[in-house]
């Protein structure tokens, strides 16, 4: 068995495989800046990441939820995608056969041109704006505004240079955005409104979640892809299982995949490599993309 982490040998798999799924997740948008959920990122002022996205964080203090979120939308769109995201969106033009599944609600794969065909966004989109009225379906897709209302403009502001943002130091009173202070659904103006995103607790799309089921049942999956992702959350995580029980080789892509416990979980055949997503990811698809190149479109790494 080659080593798991040989280049050479992932591209011969890569060659012979046809079906590729794809899991992805914060680490891939950190070379463009944006901070991963869990580990040194995983805090926003004495925050937990993870305690904020939730509908009682949100009923608690809607204020400073809306901080959270207003301060990632800032960062995200003053991120451009890097060198992963559009090596996946290449691999995605050249194989009509690849579904990528994404966690990350950063827009970044989006803006990479990624097909939106070939794209499964599973946490939804900061860019989306939704009623929190139960049973209320109103949305709104593709919402730039930053600051994305006057009342939280402290989170759209960049840091002094050579200084880091106020905001982010825990010891620095903010001032509190109360309820009032936020826009509400605009027809019933009750609900508040919230980021589009899956908060812990919520299900995901139905539909995104049949989508996805009859994907993978449909045929044996060659080889999949773990990006960037501290595979934690379920059901996105379980994808990793359920793709192996179809037949695929698991490849993780993470600085932290090749330590001895990754190892153990990893099973003949599976390849990990412990590099940076936005440098490994052209390197590793460079057959899938010389196709592409050949096919007149062009890849820029
Ligand atoms: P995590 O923060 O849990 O994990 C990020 C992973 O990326 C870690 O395993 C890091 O080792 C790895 N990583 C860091 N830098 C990297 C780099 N340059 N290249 C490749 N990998 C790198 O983020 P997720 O797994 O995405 O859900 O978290 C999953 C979900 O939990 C998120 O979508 C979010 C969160 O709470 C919701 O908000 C519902």
């Amino acid at each position: 068995m080659p080593p798991h982490n040989d280049v050479e040998a992932f591209h011969e798999v890569l060659r012979s495989s046809r079906r590729i799924l794809a899991l992805c997740g914060a680490g891939l948008s950190a070379s463009s800046g944006l901070p991963t959920f869990r580990g040194v990122g995983g805090y926003w002022r004495s925050h937990d990441a993870t305690k904020l996205a939730t509908m009682r964080a949100f009923m608690t203090d809607p204020g400073l939820v809306w901080l959270f979120y207003g301060y990632r939308r800032h960062l995200a769109l003053r991120a451009t995608p890097n060198a992963g995201h559009r090596a996946l969106a290449a691999l995605a033009k050249a194989n009509s056969d690849f579904l990528c599944l994404t966690q990350n609600v950063d827009d970044l794969s989006q803006r990479a041109d990624h097909p939106s065909s070939q794209l499964c966004t599973l946490h939804g989109s900061l860019f989306d704006i939704k009623c929190t009225t139960e049973g209320c379906g109103w949305i709104e897709k593709g919402n730039m505004n930053d600051p994305f209302c006057p009342a939280l403009a402290a989170a759209s502001e960049d840091p002094p240079k050579g200084k880091s943002l106020p905001l982010l130091d825990p010891y620095h009173r903010i001032k509190h955005v109360a309820e009032e202070e936020l826009p509400r659904f605009p027809q019933c103006k009750t609900g508040l409104q919230r980021p589009g995103v899956v908060w812990f607790g919520e299900e995901l799309d139905t539909d995104m979640i049949n989508r996805i089921n009859d994907w993978i049942t449909a045929d044996k999956i060659d080889l999949m892809l773990v990006v960037g992702t501290s595979a934690q959350v379920y059901p996105a995580a379980g994808y990793i299982s359920r793709a192996r029980l179809h037949g695929a080789r698991i490849v993780t892509v993470n600085p932290e995949a090749e330590d001895e416990a990754e190892l153990c979980k990893m099973q003949p055949g599976d390849f990990a490599f412990g590099e940076d997503a936005a440098e490994c990811l052209p390197k590793l698809l460079e057959p899938a993309l010389g196709k592409l190149q050949r096919s007149g479109e062009e890849f820029h790494e």
